[in-house]
């Protein structure tokens, strides 16, 4: 059955301005391409220029489009990125934390600095960031939309997931709150929890370079493993006036890995 352009269109992201983190690989690398192929202008952060570049590369009109080669550990940078990209651009409508590492390591073998780095990362870069993009001076006055991408290991358990675990957990609660603290201002908050999704990052884990426990991950997942477009689709959906009504959720995309 084929849909007009009326019944289509609470899912563009035209004229749309929007802050990607970690769009130099993986995840974000396609969220940032499903959110151009939609319509939007896009900030894009990463600290790879070459990568970076390369998603560039594969977005609809390049020139629409500005990146910085940016640390999210570095707020002073972060500020100024967001302060220039403002001048040059306008307001934001949205933006999507996607940036973040995944260690995995027993309880033993975690230390203070690895704690310390992997929530800085996971939690507070995306936090500062969140609060910069949020203030009326950065953000349309209409309201925006804010995603953070979390992840499975922030909802149940695995071996060696608990700081992981933790740190998106606290993405996944943080949500909620902000979703209250900001309803009055429009301005939308949810995260998202995918399952195993092939990126470089899961690929490089220790599960994937042994075939039958990479089989096994994969089993756990009653629709097998994710490709990143399952969830640069829900983050679209997201970001759109579509789920204009939603707010404070954790949007599950996981093959199903959650539902046993
Ligand atoms: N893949 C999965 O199975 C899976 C499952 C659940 C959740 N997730 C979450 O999805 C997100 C993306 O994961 P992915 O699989 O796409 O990983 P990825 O391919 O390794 O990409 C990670 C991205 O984060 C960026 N990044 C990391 N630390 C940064 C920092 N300090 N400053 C700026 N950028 C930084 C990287 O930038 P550079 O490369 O430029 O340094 C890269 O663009 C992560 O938050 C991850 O926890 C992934």
């Amino acid at each position: 059955m084929s849909r007009n352009n009326e019944e289509l269109s609470p899912f563009s992201l035209e004229g749309k301005l929007i802050a990607i983190t970690g769009a130099s690989s993986g995840i974000g690398k396609q969220i940032a391409i499903t959110c151009s192929n939609l319509g939007a202008s896009l900030v894009l952060f990463g600290r790879n220029r070459e990568r970076l570049n390369q998603t560039v590369g594969e977005l609809q009109n390049p020139d629409k489009h500005i990146v910085f080669e940016t640390d999210i550990n570095d707020f002073e940078k972060v500020k100024n990125d967001v302060k220039e990209a403002v001048s040059i651009k306008g307001k934001f409508s949205g933006l999507v934390n996607c940036a973040g590492v995944s260690p995995t390591m027993p309880l033993r073998a975690t230390s203070e600095t690895k704690m310390q780095e992997v929530f800085k990362t996971n939690v507070v870069a995306a936090m500062n960031l969140t609060k910069l993009i949020c203030k009326p001076a950065n953000l349309n006055k209409e309201g925006g939309s804010i995603v953070f991408i979390a992840s499975v290991m922030g909802s149940v358990g695995e071996i060696g997931k608990s700081l992981y675990g933790m740190s998106k957990g606290a993405l996944i609660a943080g949500t909620k709150s902000l979703a209250v603290e900001y309803g009055a201002k429009n301005i939308r908050f949810n995260s998202i929890s995918p399952g195993v999704v092939v990126t470089p990052m899961s690929m490089s884990s220790e599960y994937s370079k042994d075939e039958k426990k990479l089989q096994f991950v994969t089993d756990l997942h009653p629709l097998g493993l994710g490709k990143p477009e399952d969830i640069a689709n829900g983050t679209a959906f997201l970001l759109s006036d579509a789920s204009r009504w939603v707010t404070g959720t954790d949007l599950i995309i996981d093959g199903g890995y959650t539902a046993k």
